[in-house]
């Protein structure tokens, strides 16, 4: 076991609602199509003036109050999301001086979908070696500002969001039972943002083709979701010799109940133990996992000493899967 315990939860949704009717009149789609392909109903979009930065900075404020907590408290900042403020510096600094803090360490953590399990797991190790003692780990996204409106295959799909947890060492009683990663960056193609790097940075040219937005060969997508979300989360059960009797909650990342479905049916894990935000939110990637987790706490869904297995998939690709013991 990785001795970590979660002090703390907090999450932050925008307060606009877009949902499928609205969307009708923005592209050629219907509420019935978005709600039996995906299960989505409405997302939340940022503001104009709001970035990742801000949206984790409201969900850390949270899960430090309930850590009892300040900001200079924390030893490390990490935030997992693909869509960072900046590309550098980190979204994590930014977050950093929102909190009117200095001198801890802050980093990003870029694994698409899955960036939360892993920032988690980074968390986990660091305060196990003894590098840190308390880690404030965010998970963030503001995907509304990456994709195209005008595309009717990506743009009714995803959400903005953010969720934060504070991580301290634990007595023994919680912590990480078991975890795997994986990722397959042949397959890297199938979900991207071609633009704005060193591989193609932004141009004129770049801009006028929309490559700066969210690129999916969707349904691709959905067979690996579909393989490594079930894999993740059965190898996850397996290392730490325990059957789906004995998880209290399962908590998948969120991009569209059909792949949530499947998932079940493949890993058997029943619908009732199985925690869905994606109608509320749509696809929140980073963030969907730490919303989840804060929702799930503050509904009463988790109390101490409950077995919570998780497991997400995302650009990369990449997947992981996780058992942690609250
Ligand atoms: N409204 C109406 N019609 C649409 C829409 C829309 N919003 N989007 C696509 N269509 C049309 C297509 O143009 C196509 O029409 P055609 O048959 O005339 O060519 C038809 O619907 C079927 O399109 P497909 O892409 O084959 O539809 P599919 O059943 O695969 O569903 C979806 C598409 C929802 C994107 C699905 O493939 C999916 O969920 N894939 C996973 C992608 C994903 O979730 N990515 C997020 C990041 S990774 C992660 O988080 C797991």
């Amino acid at each position: 076991m990785i001795k970590v315990k979660i002090v703390g939860v907090g999450s932050y949704l925008p307060e606009k609602v877009i949902n499928n009717f609205d969307l009708e009149k923005m592209v050629d789609t219907t509420d019935e199509w978005i709600t039996e392909r995906t299960g989505i109903k409405e997302r939340r979009i940022v503001r104009e003036d709001q970035a990742t930065s801000d949206l984790c900075y409201e969900a850390a404020i949270k899960a430090l109050a309930m850590a009892e907590l300040k900001p200079g408290d924390i030893d490390i900042i990490i935030v997992a999301t693909s869509t960072p403020d900046t590309v550098y510096p980190s979204t994590a600094c930014w977050l950093q001086k929102k909190l009117k803090t200095k001198g801890q360490g802050a980093f990003d953590v870029s694994a698409g979908c899955s960036g939360f399990l892993y920032a988690f797991l980074l968390a986990g190790t660091l305060i196990e070696s003894k590098v840190a003692k308390k880690i404030l780990v965010c998970g963030g996204e503001v995907m509304s500002k990456v994709v195209n409106w005008e595309d009717r295959a990506t743009c009714v799909l995803f959400g903005d969001g953010a969720g934060a947890c504070v991580v301290v060492e634990s007595n023994g009683e919680s912590g990480i039972l078991s975890v795997n990663l994986g990722a397959d960056g042949s397959l890297a193609e199938l979900l991207y943002q071609p633009a704005g790097g060193t591989r193609m940075p932004a141009s004129e040219k770049t801009v006028k083709e929309k490559l700066h937005y969210v690129h999916m060969k969707g349904r691709e997508v959905f067979k690996h979701a579909v393989i490594w979300m079930g894999r993740a989360a059965e190898k996850a059960l397996k290392d730490a010799n325990l059957s789906i009797d004995d998880i209290k909650l399962f908590i998948p990342h969120q991009a569209n109940m059909r792949i949530i479905k499947t998932t079940n049916e493949r890993t058997k894990i029943p619908e009732e133990k199985t925690f869905i935000i994606l109608h509320k939110y749509g696809n929140m990637s980073a963030a969907t996992i730490p919303v989840a987790l804060d929702e799930a706490y503050r509904s009463g869904r988790i109390k101490d000493g409950d077995l919570i297995l998780m497991s997400a998939f995302g650009t990369g690709f990449t997947w992981a899967g996780m058992v942690y013991k609250w």
